[in-house]
């Protein structure tokens, strides 16, 4: 198979146009539909329990964004020799998750973080510093991420009125998704990350969630 090759601009032309599509756009999703969309049989929410859905669909959303930046900016340096496209497919995934988390919020009337932006730049440099650190590293870091946001996704579910079917629904597809992501990069020979890194990482997590809880 010919390979393509592009110069800088393109690079910098492809990724440009995958912020804008992830931060304000239509992001490139794959052809599995919302989950959500098979729950009808929702129940009425109290305007609290309506209110902690949107928050914490906003903190995954922001999540989703940070994953989508992680996974362009890697794949800007690293090699990803034999699993570019397995890569390629779970940042797809990622851009249904972002799709998904998105009209939730939005059905639910509630808005998305305005540090969006911000979160994209910082994930974005991270991503392309594990990249450039050497496939074995930035697939543990990939490995780790999604360890940890199935943490975050399982803290939701306790959170989340049993109530809210749809919500659910979306969470517990995406906690599928993304520990065959982890799996997928663990097996690729994804690198176990020293315990600082993985601590910092949580640290920079928290702060994130945090902030998008509120804003
Ligand atoms: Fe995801
Ligand atoms: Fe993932």
């Amino acid at each position: 198979m010919e390979t393509r090759h592009y110069s800088p601009l393109d690079h910098l032309v492809m990724n440009v146009d995958q912020a804008l599509r992830t931060l304000a756009g239509k992001p490139l999703v794959t052809e599995r539909p919302n989950p959500a969309q098979a729950r009808a049989d929702e129940a009425e929410l109290s305007e609290s329990e309506k209110d902690e859905s949107i928050r914490l669909m906003r903190v995954n959303h922001c999540g989703e964004v940070a994953a989508q930046a992680l996974y362009q900016g890697q794949a800007l340096t690293a090699r990803l020799d034999g699993v570019r496209e397995r890569m390629e497919r779970a940042a797809e995934e990622e851009n249904d998750h972002l799709e998904w988390c998105e009209q939730r919020i939005r059905e639910l009337g509630g808005r998305l973080s305005l540090l969006n932006p911000v979160w994209y730049l910082g994930s974005f440099a991270i991503g392309a510093a594990a990249g450039a650190a050497g496939d074995k590293w930035s697939l543990g870091f990939v490995a780790e991420t999604e360890k940890q946001v199935i943490e975050h996704l399982d803290e939701h579910l306790r959170q989340i009125s049993e109530k809210d079917v749809k919500s659910r629904a979306i969470l517990e597809q995406m906690k599928v998704d993304e520990a065959k992501h982890g799996a997928t990069a663990k097996r690729a020979g994804g690198a176990e990350l020293p315990q600082p890194v993985r601590r910092l990482m949580k640290l920079v997590s928290q702060i994130m969630t945090g902030t998008a809880y509120r804003i």
